[in-house]
């Protein structure tokens, strides 16, 4: 991405550049190669088993009712993008407008991912987002333990079947519950962890819900998605 979009994107969460030192290679991530010609009707064959395997899984998740937010639920929301990105941003719960939609992050706090996804080169549909938990809380409440605990193989799975190469977790709930801490999330920020018993690494920042709330943190939350890139940047 050139340097000129990403101070838009960059603008549109409210963040002023001071310093434009590290631009250049922060804005230019290796994205996902594209396959060869020749090997198309097998990545293709590929593609169709892995995306039916999520398709089923997604079925699974549509009629669970391993807790109790099966009866509350609109509609469970299994998560969204690119089946076979990279990189793997994990919330909270679905709110009031992705339990109607189906769909994570599809209010304010969604349209301010996507400005973070951008100003980070990764537009929407490129990366896949989904949530601790696949159904919402009444009233927005935070997660329960036992519910977590009976949606913890679902998010397992799409980490199975996706293979990313990198986790984002937004804010404290997801990160302490993938994690498996109870660290408060500003001592968890500024370093990368493994996703318990794998190889993959989860960098941790703060909710963009939070962010609406505490605009002065877009700093520190812009300071994390560059330690993120950079993570990724050494992976691949
Ligand atoms: N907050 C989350 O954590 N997830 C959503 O899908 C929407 C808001």
């Amino acid at each position: 991405m050139d340097k000129e979009l990403q101070q838009k994107y960059l603008n549109e969460i409210g963040i002023v550049v001071w310093q434009e030192r590290n631009f250049g290679n922060l804005g230019n991530l290796d994205r996902p190669q594209i396959s060869p010609k020749d090997s198309i009707n097998r990545k293709e064959l590929l593609n169709k088993n892995h995306n039916q395997h999520l398709l089923d899984l997604q079925e699974q998740v549509k009629t669970c009712k391993e807790c109790a937010l099966h009866q509350s639920r609109t509609q469970t929301v299994f998560g969204v993008g690119n089946t076979q990105s990279d990189w793997f941003i994990i919330g909270e719960a679905p709110g009031s407008e992705e339990d109607v939609k189906g769909e994570p992050f599809v209010g304010r706090a969604g349209q301010l991912l996507n400005s973070m996804l951008l100003a980070m080169g990764l537009p929407r549909n490129e990366i896949f987002i989904a949530n601790i938990l696949k159904c919402r809380p009444p009233n927005n409440r935070d997660p329960k333990t036992d519910e977590v605990d009976a949606c913890r193989k679902y998010l397992k799975r799409q980490l199975e079947l996706i293979k990313p190469k990198i986790i984002l977790a937004l804010g404290r709930i997801a990160a302490q519950n993938l994690l498996k801490s109870d660290i408060p999330i500003g001592k968890m920020r500024g370093n990368s962890y493994l996703y318990p018993n794998s190889n993959l690494p989860v960098v941790v920042t703060y909710h963009p819900a939070y962010l609406l709330r505490s605009p002065r943190k877009k700093r520190k939350v812009w300071g994390d998605l560059k330690f993120a890139m950079q993570k990724y940047k050494e992976l691949t």
